[in-house]
């Protein structure tokens, strides 16, 4: 991989639009291509521990959590040791950085090649669906990516959940790594903030992963023109019905979210309505996502 350039990578949560984390010039292609405000710092991705060092302090909680779910699709944000050679616009000139340990097979073996971190958003452009397949990738950049990288589809299908480990630990975005799982390791309960002043992560963003239609949530009995996301299986077969599950597996339901949306959005539905979905696990980052999309304007 060309140490300039930018393509599109699977991981478990979903993909990537991955670049050389040390250049600046790739790192500016990516902010490019997605339209990505440059305040918004990127996810930077890593094989294990030995380049990690020359860029982060670590403490007893990473380690912990490190060795209990990674790879995986968890990030962490740590403190940026002063002679990291991570472009700044990857930062945003922070001193904190977010690392993340990917599990998908094919991306890990690209970065056990790699003498350099990638730096990956989510392959989609800003505020829209994130991709959980190549086609979807695809679909957003055409051949403005030289080229992406088919893993299949992503198993986990919703961003990581984010950690920050700096004073005082917290949970910044909930996503693949279930926070209860997260406590029991560090024997203590993190915070979670819904509402923040300040942008700190994606999922704070208001009208983050918006199909750019209006949704409407815990809706018993759907309008006819609706598009219907269900949990569980109903008797009668209706067209307009897209089931995430149908026994209220939440990890299924979650694998499944974004590719529903996507494919609601290409049937050029008005409307999504969606069914109950208990606020628990998974549930929990589902109905996150399915708040913040439902904001839109
Ligand atoms: O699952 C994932 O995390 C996917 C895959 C591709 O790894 N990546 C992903 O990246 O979701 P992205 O850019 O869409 O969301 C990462 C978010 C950024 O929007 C940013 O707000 C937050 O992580 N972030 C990055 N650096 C940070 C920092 N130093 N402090 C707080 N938040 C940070
Ligand atoms: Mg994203």
């Amino acid at each position: 991989m060309d140490k300039n350039e930018c393509i599109g990578i699977p991981t478990e949560t979903v993909y990537g639009l991955a670049g050389n984390a040390y250049s600046d010039i790739a790192a500016s292609k990516i902010f490019k291509l997605k339209k990505r405000i440059k305040k918004n710092p990127l996810i930077v991705h890593y094989y294990n521990l030995d380049l990690l060092d020359k860029d982060c302090h670590i403490n007893s909680m990473f380690i912990k959590l490190y060795k209990k779910f990674c790879p995986g699709p968890i990030t962490f944000i740590l403190k940026k040791k002063r002679g990291s050679k991570i472009s700044n616009l990857v930062t945003n000139n922070k001193k904190t950085l977010a690392v993340r340990f990917p599990k998908h097979k094919l991306t890990r073996s690209l970065l056990k090649i790699l003498d350099y971190p990638l730096a990956a958003p989510s392959a989609n452009i800003s505020t829209k669906i994130s991709p959980t397949s190549r086609e979807d990738v695809v679909e957003d950049f055409g051949n403005k990516l030289k080229f992406v990288l088919n893993g299949g589809r992503s198993k986990v299908g919703l961003e990581s959940t984010i950690v920050s480990l700096l004073n005082k630990p917290e949970i910044l975005r909930l996503g693949g790594t279930d926070i209860k799982e997260i406590n029991k390791t560090l024997k203590m309960k993190l915070s979670y903030k819904k509402k923040r002043n300040k942008i700190l992560a994606p999922g704070q963003s208001r009208i983050h992963y918006s199909p750019g239609i209006p949704i409407r949530l815990n809706v018993i009995k759907p309008k006819e023109s609706d598009a219907f996301i269900l949990i569980k299986r109903r008797k009668i077969f209706n067209k307009n019905f897209f089931y995430l599950t149908k026994n209220k597996n939440l990890k299924e339901a979650a694998k499944n979210l974004y590719k529903i949306l996507r494919l609601i959005k290409k049937q050029k539905f008005k409307t999504i309505a969606v069914e109950r979905i208990p606020n628990k696990s998974f549930g929990q980052a589902i109905n996150d996502r399915l708040k913040r999309a439902s904001k839109f304007k």
